[in-house]
């Protein structure tokens, strides 16, 4: 049997995604962008998913882009089309309810920096780096990137990055706050486990409802957007989790979610 286009590990609900293309560095072609499309799709619903990890097969790279020789005769129609399959893809992505983090093992670019910006947060590994090329390709990002990273970065470093197409090492990318946090290779698996220890003693409806709030929040004016969350702070009162976590804290124990 073929080795599946993506790899799904399921642990206590945080659902570990690895695009599994090592000989081709990850690129994400039309097959591998399917497949992702149809496992977001399965997990959207998922009972108990706590959150959604998104990294590379192989110690080289997380991502490094689209794939270019499967890019190279598409006319512009077929070019839009395959823009569009990608945007819709890591929109899903970017609207799953739960965290969603990229775990950047190496290079990341292009289009694999544009599937880690729709991830809610990155940590990427000392030897990861980051960019998106695309101009030295004669495009320019085509999968959310001049949207994307400058509202990550801001609009200076966006235009640094994807007019020159530099690339930037793990430092540089926590520097401009692209990366959350990075690590040693080796401790990537650590990372995993602590998140899933801190998220899953963590209230889920809570959790969803902290991204819900920033998220949604974010295409609003201040204004509504505060608005929006008094409304989700008061539906917390609504379930148990408010209660439970409350009166743990005032009976002095751990919480039970
Ligand atoms: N698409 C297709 N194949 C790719 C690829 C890509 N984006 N990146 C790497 N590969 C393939 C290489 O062709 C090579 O295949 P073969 O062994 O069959 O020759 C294999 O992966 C290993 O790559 P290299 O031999 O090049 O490895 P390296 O260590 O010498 O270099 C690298 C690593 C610097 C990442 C180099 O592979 C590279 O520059 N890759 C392209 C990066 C890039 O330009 N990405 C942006 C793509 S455009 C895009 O993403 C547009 C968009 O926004 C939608």
């Amino acid at each position: 049997m073929s080795e599946p286009l993506i790899e799904v590990a399921d642990q206590a609900g945080i659902v570990t995604l690895t695009i599994n293309r090592p000989k081709a560095l990850n690129a994400l072609n039309g097959a591998v962008l399917s497949e992702l499309d149809r496992l977001l799709d399965e997990l959207q619903g998922r009972e108990g998913l706590r959150a959604v990890l998104v990294t590379g097969a192989g110690e080289k790279a997380f991502v490094a882009g689209a794939d270019i020789a499967e890019m190279r005769d598409k006319t512009p129609e077929q070019a839009r089309r395959f823009a569009r399959q990608a945007l819709a893809t890591f929109k899903r992505l970017e609207a799953l309810p739960v965290p969603t983090v990229a775990l950047v093992n190496g290079f990341c670019l292009g289009g694999g920096c544009e599937l880690a910006l729709a991830c809610d947060w990155a940590v990427a590994s000392d030897n990861a780096i980051f960019g998106q090329p695309e101009v030295l390709l004669g495009v320019i990002p085509g999968f959310g990137g001049t949207q994307r990273l400058p509202r990550r970065v801001g609009p200076a470093m966006a235009l640094d990055l994807c007019t020159t197409g530099r690339k930037i090492d793990a430092a540089e990318a926590l520097r401009i706050g692209l990366v959350n946090r990075v690590l040693a290779q080796d401790e990537l698996p650590a990372y995993v486990a602590e998140l899933t220890k801190q998220l899953g003693g963590n209230g889920p409806a809570s959790v969803r409802g902290a991204k819900q709030a920033i998220h949604d929040g974010m295409d609003q004016d201040l204004e509504s957007a505060l608005a929006l969350e008094t409304s989700l702070f008061a539906l917390c009162f609504a379930g148990d989790e408010q209660r439970e976590g409350m009166s743990a804290f005032v009976e002095k124990r751990k919480p039970n979610f």
